[in-house]
């Protein structure tokens, strides 16, 4: 007997007008893993984390959370379902303290009330070690600690899989191994990953199987150090030489982390 993934998408696809952003995507991902996905910008990454997300709607095709058809469910009943969405940019409501910030995500995410609702906001801060700062304005937050709250944002929720959209962008390079400690934990938790990230080395630390994008499709998929060193990603994604050996690690390592351009306000 087979058992069912955690998460499958079956023939998924996504069209923004006569754009096609995400073509026959299927994709199984067993409980426990920690999924990466890279590929060029525009490649339809974040279309993918949204629709499974649910705050873009599939075109086509079937997601499945448990063997159950949860296509046509809305993002809030996915939050509250089990899947939950990080995003680059973190936005809390800055005037607001980190426990407050989370008591709001654990309220409306998890709809939890009462005594739950601070449980799980509690546990939140306490699994990305923010509860030295519970009372501090998120304001007051340097940028490793936002992520962090974000992190634990989407953890408030008590999701099976955390979404993770580049949220190591904008960190400096020594911030980096702190926020795939935190992945680590994360997913040390038994909580289920998939993980879109340009700072690849981020990635392969954690990730248990790698996926590269490119034009809404895979175009390669398998052990993370394999993926990287394949013909098609070092030529397509990493602008390398397809046949040459050894330096796609040292080039990605080497790549400088994106700058944080937009404001942490609420919009
Ligand atoms: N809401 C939208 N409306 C129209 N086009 C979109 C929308 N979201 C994304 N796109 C387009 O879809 C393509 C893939 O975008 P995206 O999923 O953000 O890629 P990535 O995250 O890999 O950089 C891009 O060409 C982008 O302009
Ligand atoms: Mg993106």
């Amino acid at each position: 007997m087979s058992s069912a993934p955690l998460l499958e998408t079956q023939n998924l696809g996504r069209k923004f007008g006569q754009l096609q952003v995400l073509s026959d995507f299927d994709l199984r991902v067993e409980a426990g893993e920690v999924l990466g996905i890279i590929g060029p910008n525009g490649a339809g990454k974040s279309t993918l984390l949204s629709v499974i997300g649910g705050s873009v709607g599939a075109s086509t095709g079937r997601i499945l959370l448990d063997n159950e058809d949860i296509t046509r469910t809305s993002a809030s009943w996915r939050a509250r379902h089990g899947i939950a969405t990080s995003y680059q940019i973190p936005r809390p409501f800055l005037e607001m303290t980190v426990l407050e910030n989370l008591l709001v995500a654990s309220t409306f995410a998890a709809n939890a009330r009462g005594k739950k609702a601070e449980d799980l906001a509690i546990g939140a801060m306490k699994s990305v070690g923010l509860e030295g700062y519970a009372n501090n304005p998120a304001s007051s937050l340097r940028l490793l600690d936002r992520k962090r709250l974000e992190v634990a944002r989407a953890l408030a929720a008590n999701p099976r899989i955390l979404l993770l959209d580049e949220i190591a962008g904008g960190l400096t390079e020594s911030e980096v191994p702190e926020l795939v400690d935190l992945i680590r934990h994360v997913s040390a938790s038994g909580v289920t990953v998939i993980w879109i990230e340009h700072v690849v080395h981020a990635l392969t630390a954690v990730a248990t199987r790698l996926i590269c994008l490119t034009y809404g499709r895979i175009l390669a998929e398998g052990e993370p150090q394999a993926v990287l060193n394949s013909p098609e990603v070092r030529s397509v994604y990493l602008g390398l030489d397809p046949d040459g050996e050894n330096e796609a690690e040292s080039f990605v390592k080497n790549r400088p982390s994106e700058v944080q351009k937009e404001p942490n306000t609420h919009a």
